[in-house]
């Protein structure tokens, strides 16, 4: 079942093109890996999927429902898709379990202890059943992220998408996450991942996406990307990824 459809779509910023006619599919369960050197339009894409940057043409649909500028629409696609940032984005006044709580009151309308349960639950997922009540500031980076993917994982999304997700991280931290990200693939997650991480892509991705000024220049499985890299580009990335 095709989840995701973006069809060439455009976005400005001032008269710079950053995103000139992106258009791929998503299948339910797949793992997409997009990649793509820094000014690609990688995370604008991400953004536009869910319209935290509504696109200026072009078409996305989500589970078969073409998105728009609709409030209610967004606010409820939004509730179905998960965001898992590079800098995590968690509220530093609250504990663990209540960065991960507080979308399931919100946005859910979860009684306190319904929310509690599912996010202890989330937090299980990832490894940190001990870390509830630390504050960010009392977590490593890769415990950080790791509450911020139980944070989107317990509104039980149908789509996560995660921008670099262990750029920010000391390399030491990045297993972790992957290990975690993993978990998720084999749970059946459908994901879109940006990432430079070359063993992750090939050990996880159904697909790679390569980008470079604002389009998919490759569209391919891991082993294809990697061992014959139809464009320069992609070849040239490449060689700047694996160290
Ligand atoms: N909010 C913004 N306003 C103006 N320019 C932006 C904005 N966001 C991104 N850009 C520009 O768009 C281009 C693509 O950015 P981005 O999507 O962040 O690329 P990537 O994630 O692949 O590094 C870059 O040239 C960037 O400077
Ligand atoms: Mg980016």
């Amino acid at each position: 079942m095709t989840l995701l459809r973006v069809v060439d779509v455009h976005k400005k910023y001032g008269k710079t093109e950053v995103l000139r006619g992106v258009s791929f599919e998503v299948s339910q369960g797949q793992i997409v890996v997009i990649m793509g050197p820094s000014g690609a339009g990688k995370s604008t894409l991400l953004r536009t999927i869910n319209y935290l940057v509504p696109p200026d043409s072009g078409e996305i649909f989500f589970k078969d429902e073409k998105i728009n500028n609709d409030l209610n629409l967004l606010r409820r696609v939004r509730s179905r898709i998960g965001f898992v940032f590079q800098h995590f984005n968690l509220f530093s006044h609250m504990t663990a379990i209540e960065n991960v709580m507080l979308g399931l009151v919100k946005v859910k309308k979860l009684s306190r202890d319904e929310a509690y349960q599912v996010a202890m639950n989330a937090l299980e997922i990832v490894g940190l059943t001990e870390k509830v009540n630390s504050y960010p500031s009392q977590l490593s980076g890769g415990q950080k992220q790791r509450v911020a993917i139980a944070r989107a994982l317990a509104m039980k999304p149908d789509l996560i998408l995660f921008d670099e997700p262990t750029s920010a991280l000391d390399p030491t931290l990045v297993g972790e996450v992957h290990q975690v990200m993993k978990k998720l693939a084999l749970n059946g997650h459908t994901m879109i991942v940006v990432t430079h991480e070359v063993s992750f892509a090939k050990s996880v991705a159904s697909r790679i996406l390569y980008m470079e000024d604002g389009i998919i220049i490759e569209d391919s499985d891991p082993d294809s990307f990697f061992s014959q890299p139809v464009s320069q580009s992609a070849r040239n990335f490449i060689a700047s990824v694996y160290s």
